[in-house]
């Protein structure tokens, strides 16, 4: 499920040690407090962008801890969510409560067909062992008419994140891994096209990523090490995200999503 090659909670925890073959369940309150926030503005944009309001049928794959679903929620949406992770699953129950959230793998999903006249995945396309496969699923459950509303990484030289992940691989002696393909326009559009739908909004959405503090700073970029790695790896962090520190001690990276939108044809 990860893919090594892309940012996944952020550049830098690439790098982190998987904890098992869930890495999402037992970091789920600390993501939720470092990330949560994170991708606020693509997530108004989409929800903007695929017109949801009152009524509208939503499922967000890969929902983590449910902050989408939230959204959606108080625009008067009926919400639906699926993640693989079953710690993500809970937490996304508490943050939208009357969401029908459901453990389910974006390749699999357990509603049928043309259940949702809106369905969005937002950071998660990268990480599904097949990327065409959980589209193909995305379509299958979307009605005629319907949006598939997707949100990732934009190219590296768009992401100042990239940064810090480029550090901790010379920290390792290493090179950083190459773009993942779904950075880029091309094929993202080509991912939507070849599942059948029709392509009608591609965009760049600032999502700046910001921490109070050093201890902040590490803490977010190295989710999931333990307290030596934190210890190890936490001043190679310090010292790439120097370009980034403001005059306050705060530190704030602009990145930039990708959104694109495409359309079940009637
Ligand atoms: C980077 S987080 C993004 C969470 C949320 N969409 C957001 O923008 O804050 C990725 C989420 O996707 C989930 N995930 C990863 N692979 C998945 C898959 N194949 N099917 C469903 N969920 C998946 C993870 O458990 C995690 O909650």
């Amino acid at each position: 499920m990860r893919d090594d090659t892309d940012p996944d909670l952020g550049p830098a925890t690439d790098l982190a040690p998987a904890i098992d073959d869930d890495p999402w369940t037992a970091l789920a309150e600390d993501w939720a407090a470092a990330w949560g926030g994170f991708a606020g503005p693509a997530r108004e944009a989409l929800l903007d962008a695929a017109a949801v309001g009152p009524g509208t049928r939503l499922l967000d794959v890969g929902c983590g801890t449910g902050e989408l679903l939230a959204d959606a929620a108080s625009r008067g949406a009926a919400v639906a969510g699926a993640d693989v992770a079953p710690g993500m699953v809970a937490r996304a129950r508490r943050a939208a409560p009357a969401a029908d959230v459901r453990e389910a793998d974006a390749e699999d999903l357990p509603w049928p067909d043309a259940a949702f006249d809106v369905v969005t995945a937002v950071n998660v396309l990268h990480l599904a062992d097949d990327a065409a496969a959980a589209v193909a699923e995305a379509a299958r459950v979307l009605a005629p008419g319907g949006v598939l509303a997707v949100c990732g990484w934009a190219e590296r030289d768009r992401c100042e994140l990239d940064a810090v992940e480029a550090a901790l691989a010379a920290d390792d002696g290493e090179e950083p891994g190459p773009e993942g393909p779904l950075r880029r326009e091309a094929p993202v559009r080509a991912l939507l096209t070849g599942a059948g739908l029709v392509a009608e909004h591609l965009a760049l959405v600032d999502v700046p990523w910001s921490a109070p503090d050093a201890d902040a700073l590490v803490r977010g970029l190295l989710l999931g090490e333990d307290a030596a790695g934190l210890a190890g790896r936490g001043p190679v962090v310090v010292a790439a995200a120097a370009p980034f520190r403001l005059a306050d001690g705060s530190y704030r990276f602009r990145n930039a999503f990708r959104l694109a939108l495409a359309r079940r044809p009637r």
